[in-house]
C-alpha cells in the first residue's frame, strides 16, 4: 500500500498549495467563508474527503498520514485567520477612505446678534448710577391716573393730561404712563428713606411723530431721598453721569423750569460736544443740548406719601434714553431705534 500512502500525502501537499494560492486571491469575507467550507468543511471540505480514507489504511500508515491531515489543517486555519485578519485591516482602511470626514473645513458661522443701541444705553447709564449707591427698579407700564398725575402734583386741569398727550386705558382712571416719574410716588410707598433709586423703562405718549418724537420711548428716572440733601447732591449726581457717560470733557449747564413735582426745577444741558460749546448745526448755534429734567422733590410730593417735608427731602431727575442715545451716537432721527433696520443696528 506504500503507494497510495505517497499518493495521499501529494494530495495534502497540492491541496495545500492550491488552497493558499486562492486565498491569496480573496477580497471579501463571503469569498472568505465559501472558502472556509470548500477546503475545511466538516462535510464535504476537501481536507474532509481526503481523511475519509483513513478506515482503508493500515495501523502503521494511519499516525503518518493522520499527523500530515493535522498539520495541513492547521496550516490552512492559520492561513484562513491571517487572511481574515488582513481582510479585515483592509475593509477597515476602504472604509475610513471613503467615509473621509475633512475637519480641517471651515464650519458654517452662525451670525450672533448684539446688544439694540438702546438696550446699551439703558445697562451703561444704570451701572454708573448703581457705582453711585442707587438700585435699579421697574414699573408697570399700564399705571393709574393717580401715580401717573394726581400723587406727582400734575393738577386735574394740567395740560399734560390733555387726551392729545396721553393714552388712555380707562379714561381719567387708567392709562399708559407718559412718564417713568409714578415709580418715585410707588418706591417712596414702598420703602423707607433713605431712598436711591433708577427706573428705567418704556413710556408712551399720544404725539405727532417726527425725527425727534416717538409714541413710544424710554426714559430712566432716578430718585434720591434722605434727611440732608440739597441741589449740590443732584449736580455731583448729574456731572458724574455726564462725564462717565459722555467724557470728562463735557460740561453741564442748570437752567431754571418748571416740573410740576419738583421745586425747584431745572433742566440740564450739556455742553456739545460736536462743537465743543462753540456753537454749530448739531446744537443749533447754542453750544449746549438738553438731556434732562430735574429738581428737588416737591414738599407736595412727600406730604402725599406721608413723608415729613421738615425732615425728609431728595431730588429727582428723568431723562430720555433716545435722546441720550442720539447724542451719544449722533444719530439724527429718532425713528431708527425702533425702525429694525439692520443697516442702523450693525453700526453699534
Ligand atoms: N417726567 C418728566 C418728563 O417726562 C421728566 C422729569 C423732570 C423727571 C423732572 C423728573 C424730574 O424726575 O425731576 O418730562
Amino acid at each position: 500500500m506504500i503507494g497510495q500512502l505517497e499518493d495521499i500525502l501529494a494530495q495534502l501537499i497540492e491541496l495545500r498549495e492550491r488552497a493558499i494560492a486562492e486565498l491569496e486571491g480573496i477580497t471579501t469575507s463571503a469569498q472568505l467563508d465559501e472558502w472556509d467550507t470548500r477546503y475545511l468543511g466538516r462535510n464535504r471540505g476537501e481536507l474532509k474527503n481526503i481523511s475519509a480514507v483513513m478506515p482503508k489504511l493500515t495501523k502503521e500508515e494511519r499516525p503518518v498520514i493522520g499527523q500530515k491531515i493535522n498539520t495541513v489543517k492547521a496550516a490552512l486555519e492559520q492561513a484562513l485567520k491571517d487572511r481574515r485578519e488582513a481582510l479585515k485591516q483592509r475593509e477597515m482602511l476602504q472604509r475610513l477612505e471613503q467615509e473621509r470626514l475633512d475637519v480641517t473645513l471651515p464650519g458654517r458661522t452662525l451670525p450672533a446678534g448684539h446688544m439694540h443701541p438702546l438696550s446699551r444705553v439703558i445697562q451703561e447709564s444704570t451701572d454708573i448710577f448703581v457705582r453711585m449707591g442707587f438700585q435699579i427698579v421697574q414699573g408697570p407700564e399700564v399705571e393709574t391716573d393717580y401715580y401717573n398725575f394726581q400723587a406727582l402734583n400734575v393738577p386735574t386741569d394740567h395740560p399734560a393730561r390733555d387726551m392729545q398727550d396721553t393714552f388712555w386705558v380707562a379714561p381719567g382712571e387708567i392709562l399708559l404712563r407718559t412718564q417713568t416719574s409714578p415709580m418715585q410716588i410707588r418706591s417712596m410707598k414702598r420703602q423707607r428713606p433713605p431712598i436711591r433709586v433708577v427706573v428705567p423703562g418704556k413710556v408712551y405718549r399720544n404725539e405727532a411723530l417726527d425725527a425727534s418724537h416717538e409714541a413710544v420711548f424710554h426714559q430712566i428716572e432716578g430718585l434720591l431721598i434722605d434727611e440732608y440733601c440739597t441741589m449740590a447732591d443732584l449736580k455731583g449726581v448729574l456731572e458724574r453721569f455726564a462725564h462717565e457717560m459722555f467724557g470728562p470733557e463735557r460740561r453741564l449747564r442748570f437752567r431754571g423750569s418748571y416740573f410740576p413735582f419738583t421745586e425747584p426745577s431745572a433742566e440740564v444741558d450739556i455742553s456739545c460736544a460736536s462743537c465743543n460749546g462753540t456753537g454749530c448745526r448739531v446744537c443749533k448755534y447754542t453750544g449746549w443740548l438738553e438731556v434732562l429734567g430735574s429738581g428737588m422733590v416737591h414738599p407736595k410730593v412727600l406730604r402725599e406719601v406721608g413723608y415729613d417735608p421738615a425732615k425728609y427731602r431728595g431730588f429727582a431727575f428723568g431723562m430720555g434714553v433716545e435722546r441720550i442715545a442720539m447724542l451719544k451716537y449722533g444719530v439724527s432721527d429718532i425713528r431708527l431705534f425702533s425702525g429694525n433696520d439692520l443697516r442702523f443696528l450693525r453700526q453699534f
